[in-house]
């Protein structure tokens, strides 16, 4: 009996010295004042991972771009606009982390120059934009990973296996959560999702079509702290 007490009080210290980094939402890089580049993430799964590692006791990081969702309680918060806030910030607490969960959807281009003023139509013809790549800050903070467990996401349209598998390589991760995007049905959002997890060791799991929150509660059942 005192035996279990200890070890279930020992559980809680050590989960709430644990922190979890997580980032989540699209990366905006910026054209000129009032236009810029992003994509179709949402937000949802990032957000419903902080939602459910809190309640799991774990100190938690959500860095995120802007979205319509309301950061979850007791989490630390820190919004983000353009990929390369987004590095900042993960640099930043990067040290201090055990592991970090990239489900943002950055942006791998941004605009080479960023106008000041309006870019007005009449003037041009066509509009061309020189674009460069960001920082991939998923594959820096796997060259410092250290003994942290990093998690990462890909949504693929073709040779699933082979493509997450190559980026959970390139990026030194211990998870990745792979999933093949189909027509008619968008994974953006509040939807169910299938994905298959791709361990380190080559192995994988398929996951049934699920909400993101059982993904979510999934996901996190990986991560091997204890
Ligand atoms: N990622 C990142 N920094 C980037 C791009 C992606 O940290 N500049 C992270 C994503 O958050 C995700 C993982 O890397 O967890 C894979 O992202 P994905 O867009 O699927 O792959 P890319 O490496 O960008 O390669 P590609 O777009 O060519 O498939």
């Amino acid at each position: 009996m005192k035996q279990s007490v200890y070890r279930l009080s020992r559980t809680i210290y050590l989960k709430r010295r644990l922190h979890l980094l997580i980032t989540a939402g699209p990366t905006r890089e910026p054209i000129d004042p009032v236009r810029f580049i992003s994509n179709y993430s949402t937000g949802v799964l990032g957000y419903t991972l902080a939602k459910e590692a809190k309640k799991k006791g774990y100190k938690v990081t959500l860095i995120s771009g802007i979205t319509d969702l309301n950061p979850p309680p007791g989490v630390k918060f820190v919004l983000v606009n353009t990929a390369s806030e987004m590095y900042k910030e993960v640099k930043k607490f990067f040290p201090s982390c055990n592991c970090l969960i990239m489900t943002a959807g950055v942006c791998d281009f941004q605009p080479v120059k960023v106008k000041r003023e309006k870019i007005k139509k009449e003037s041009l013809g066509n509009l061309v934009l020189r674009l460069k790549r960001t920082p991939d800050i998923l594959y820096e903070m796997g060259k410092r990973k250290g003994r942290r467990t990093l998690i990462g996401f890909a949504l693929e349209t073709d040779n699933l296996l082979k493509n997450a598998k190559e980026k959970l390589r390139k990026k030194n991760l211990d998870l990745l959560v792979a999933q093949r995007l189909e027509k008619n049905k968008t994974p953006f959002g509040n939807t169910e999702v299938s994905v298959i997890l791709i361990h380190k060791d080559g192995s994988f799991q398929k996951i049934p079509p699920c909400s993101k929150s059982r993904l979510a509660k999934i996901i996190l059942g990986k991560i091997k702290f204890l």
